[in-house]
């Protein structure tokens, strides 16, 4: 595939259809991925391939109390998880949220499931003592995240980087025997679209890049 149409066309499928996806494809799509960026080129990533069907049922069960308060403050036109602006949902607004099925589903119905880890022993936090959330850690996973992606959709397939299971780590470390040193930094579902999407809404480059410093007049 050429290269701008793969980062052009590589959308979050979350609709699959019966199609298997094999070891060997899954292999040829980690051998590519693996050549993605980390700080200092450590490699901290474990990918955990999940095929078992009780263990995405519990995978999706995680994924509920997030997508419950994601889906709260989507009704509420809120920045979900946003730590900058605080949320007004409640917990018992949360708590009878019904969760968005889209943000479920796909782990139960993907060919395959990968839980994405990270060794934090090796990760390079370079913003750790700084007061804002940190940003930098993920740099070290998610360029291998999105490489799988891209992969994916060079062979044909697709999937999405989901987060919401992760805010329930300690019990996804506790179902797959994961040490707690090892972050899970997605859980992804991995199959063949139902269709391919080739318009992605994204912000054109004038409204996010400007010349040589904030608010300087855009580069167009
Ligand atoms: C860090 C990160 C976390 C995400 N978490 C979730 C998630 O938990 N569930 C989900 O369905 N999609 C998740 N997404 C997918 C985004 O919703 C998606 O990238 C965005 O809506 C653009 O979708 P598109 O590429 O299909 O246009 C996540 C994406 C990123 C980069």
């Amino acid at each position: 595939m050429e290269l701008f149409d793969a980062m052009r066309t590589t959308f979050s499928a979350r609709e699959f259809t019966a199609d298997a996806l094999p070891d060997a494809t899954l292999v040829k799509i980690l051998d590519n991925a693996r050549f993605a960026p980390s700080g200092g080129n450590r490699q901290g990533w474990n990918v955990i391939v999940v095929r078992d069907k009780k263990t995405r049922e519990a995978l999706a069960e995680l994924t509920k109390p997030a997508a419950k308060r994601y889906t709260a403050q989507i009704q509420l036109k809120e920045n979900p998880f946003n730590t900058v602006v605080p949320t007004r949902a409640d917990a018992a607004t949360i708590a009878e949220t019904e969760p968005m099925f889209r943000l479920i589903e796909p782990v139960l119905k993907a060919a395959v499931v990968l839980v994405i880890c990270v060794d934090l022993r090796v990760v390079a936090s370079t913003d750790h003592e700084l007061s804002r959330i940190g940003v930098i850690s993920g740099a070290s996973i998610y360029p291998f995240a999105w490489n799988i992606l891209l992969a994916a959709r060079s062979e044909g397939f697709g999937g999405t980087i989901t987060t919401l299971a992760c805010s329930q780590e300690p019990k996804i470390q506790s179902l797959l025997g994961i040490p707690s040193h090892v972050a899970v930094a997605a859980v992804m579902p991995l199959g063949k679209p139902v269709k391919q999407l080739s318009k992605l809404r994204r912000k054109p480059v004038a409204e996010f890049a400007v010349r040589e410093r904030w608010g300087g007049t855009p580069l167009a």
